[in-house]
């Protein structure tokens, strides 16, 4: 059975790789999927063959990521920038004066990410560590493990026992918007780049989160004692072959003109690539020639980096426009002359908030200095005051709301100011029907903004739970609609009754709660039922619910209107509590449980899913309402001593397999109820 496991381990890593790595899956995701079930239960069954870097591992759990630090054994510098290409020259006349060679040189990409360190012993992943302070950094190997491009088992042979890979870790623009979309789902201020995202996703305390996040990763240097080749790019390729995602842009250059051929061509290229990139690094290749140029206390002297200017424009606003979200928030956003910015032409950027318009002290008919950040959104950088029209007034935030005249107000701590008539104001209403039909909320299909807003103004709509009264003869006359678009709408519409709670929570637009939030909260409560009648104290046990989304829970189920509209929703035949036949049985329902220490076999994730899956429910706390305590090695005191004094009964996970299993004894741990899909129904 060992060979068995190592054989599925050894198929999932190489595809993995191919997927991940190589772009270049040779399988589908569904036989990967059945491929890595296969492994989850034969590692349940004989736990004693589960290593450390399975694939199985990645999933992330939440136990909390204290980051501990970690000195460096090889330091992390930083790299010399410049900006201009003359540089280049001085840099490449200084290496043939020192060393009186004509070396070659390797060029990269700069990835615009976060630095990481990550130590392989014995082929297996040991620890992951930021950057800090160049000397010691963050252990985050609980976050690193869960990003699919980092290899946790190495491949091929042939590496050194013990090394240090250095690469960068970033989100590709694809996941960077997803994020933001549910950032601002959630109404919570998005990232202002993917840089930012990056290095804030990469220290988080729950991995579970980062797995969610899909950060990505180019390794570009590499440390040990022992390596196998003496420069820089057959270390690079090698480490390809071992499994680590190396950039195909890497290219060895013997000539400046070369190198400048790279930079040129990257400049323009860059913004077709799927990631940001914010310049060119260019080291020397030999190794015993960056042993006789050495270091300097910040950087080594062996490579340099070139930056890219970021591209600006220079353009008139035209005029500013005050936009209301579905939450009520105002958004200041300028009409621009149309000019060309990196690949696109840009006639639109947002101004954030009022502080962004202080901040740059924006005056109306202003020339404006534009960039993308991180190469995506349009963002307005500074203005060119030495052409400001004489007399021209500073943009004063509005007070009232542009589209219903209600007084905005602003809440403390926030950045934005709101409109307070959630009820009424039209684009509020309009905003939360576009929300709810929404593909990753009740993917009702056919119906664009357009057709909502038409829907609406002809007052056919004033709410998402009036779309299920919508009649074909209503939709076949509108604009661009026929009889057969209009047949699909109803036919979208019905099916949307099927969509499952989770979603349905998603939908109703609750401030706060984005999609992940919604399925936390949903899979914890089981029914909205039980989400409206929780306390505060109640509605923070469950997983990643602070006190912001619990009151926010509260004040939305104190309003009378929604109140009324869900109870709409519910006559309509949406669903409103998690189906029962996700449970693998019930033998736990009514029981709570709260897990604490760690366990040989089992993350405490793993656990919290056999409890749930099971029909019980996983509290984060002992309270009176606890019924049990399983508890593993290190099993906080606090904890312990909580329970006994609550009378609450303290088990072993022995004990707690028995409970599922119905068994006399535990040792055949073949008989333990663990699905093979709880854990990626969980993650
Ligand atoms: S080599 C001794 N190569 O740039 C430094 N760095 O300012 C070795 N970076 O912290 C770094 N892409 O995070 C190297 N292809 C690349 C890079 C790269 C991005 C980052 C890295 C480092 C920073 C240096």
């Amino acid at each position: 059975m060992k060979n068995k496991i190592e054989e599925l381990i050894n198929l999932l890593n190489y595809h993995n790789y191919r997927y991940y790595v190589l772009n270049a899956p040779e399988i589908s995701d569904y036989e990967y999927d059945l491929l890595l079930k296969e492994l989850e239960e034969l590692e349940n069954k004989y736990p004693e063959f589960k290593s450390a870097n399975s694939p199985t591992t990645r999933v992330g759990s939440d136990i909390s990521n204290s980051f501990e630090q970690y000195p460096h054994r090889y330091p992390m510098l930083s790299l010399a920038n410049t900006y201009s290409q003359d540089d280049i020259i001085d840099f490449d006349n200084r290496i043939i004066k020192e060393t009186g060679e004509e070396p070659e040189y390797v060029c990269e990409l700069k990835f615009d990410g976060t630095a990481i360190s990550i130590a392989y012993e014995n082929g297996g992943l040991l620890r992951a560590v930021t950057r800090g302070d160049g000397t010691r950094g963050d252990i985050v190997t609980n976050n690193v493990r869960t990003i699919r491009s980092i290899p946790l088992g190495l491949q091929d042979g042939g590496y050194p026992e013990y090394f240090e890979i250095r690469g960068e870790i970033y989100l590709p623009h694809s996941s960077f918007e997803k994020l933001n979309e549910e950032r601002e789902d959630a109404g919570e201020p998005a990232f202002a780049n993917p840089r930012n995202a990056a290095a804030g996703t990469l220290k988080l305390q729950n991995s579970s989160v980062v797995a969610q996040r899909k950060l990505d990763s180019f390794m570009y240097d590499i440390y040990s004692d022992n390596l196998p080749y003496d420069n820089h790019y057959d270390n690079l390729m090698a480490a390809k072959k071992w499994g680590f995602k190396i950039s195909d842009h890497i290219k060895k250059c013997g000539s400046l003109e070369e190198i400048f051929e790279y930079i040129n061509y990257w400049d323009k290229e860059r913004y077709k690539l799927s990631y940001d990139t914010d310049g060119v690094v260019i080291k020397v290749n030999r190794y015993s020639l960056r042993r006789q140029l050495g270091l300097t206390s910040k950087s080594p002297r062996w490579a340099v980096a070139y930056k890219f200017k970021a591209e600006q424009a220079l353009t008139k606003i035209d005029s500013i426009d005050f936009q209301v979200g579905r939450t009520g928030a105002i958004t200041p956003v300028a009409n621009l002359e149309p000019v060309h910015l990196a690949g696109t032409t840009v006639k639109r950027a947002s101004l954030h908030n009022a502080d962004q318009i202080a901040l740059l002290d924006i005056h109306y008919n202003d020339m404006v200095y534009v960039e993308k950040s991180g190469e995506i959104i349009p963002k307005i950088v500074g203005v060119n005051t030495s052409m400001r029209e004489a007399g021209s007034a500073y943009v004063k935030f509005i007070t009232h709301c542009p589209e219903c005249g209600t007084v905005l107000v602003k809440i403390d701590g926030e950045a934005r100011h709101y409109c307070p008539n959630v009820a009424h104001c039209p684009p509020q209403i309009v905003g939360r029907i576009i929300h709810f039909i929404g593909r990753r909320a009740m993917n009702i299909d056919g119906l664009g903004e357009e057709t909502v807003q038409l829907l609406f103004e002809n007052g056919l709509i004033a709410d998402p739970a009036d779309l299920y009264a919508l009649k074909h003869e209503q939709l076949s006359v509108l604009p661009r609609l026929g009889d057969k678009s209009a047949d699909n709408i109803i036919k979208s519409i019905e099916r949307s009754k099927e969509v499952p709670f989770q979603r349905v929570l998603f939908a109703l637009g609750i401030k706060f709660i984005g999609e992940t939030t919604a399925k936390n909260i949903a899979l914890y409560f089981k029914s909205m039922d039980k989400i409206m009648s929780a306390s505060h104290e109640e509605l923070i046990e469950a997983e990643e619910v602070g006190e912001k989304i619990a009151d926010s829970l509260i004040a939305f189920f104190k309003d009378d209107n929604n109140l009324n509209f869900i109870s709409r929703l519910k006559k309509i035949g949406l669903r409103f509590e998690v189906e029962e036949e996700n449970l693998l049985s019930d033998k736990l329902q009514g029981l709570s449980f709260v897990i604490s220490g760690s366990f040989d076999n089992y993350s405490r994730d793993e656990l919290k899913g056999i409890v749930e899956i099971n029909g019980g429910k996983y509290l984060s706390a002992v309270s009176a309402k606890t019924d049990y305590l399983i508890a593993g090695y290190k099993t906080g005191e606090t904890k312990l001593s909580k329970a006994k004094k609550l009378g609450t009964k303290i088990i072993s996970l022995e004990e707690f397999m028995r409970m599922i299993n119905n068994q006399s004894n535990c040792d055949d741990s073949d008989e333990i109820i663990v699905s093979s899909t709880t854990q990626s129904t969980l993650f």
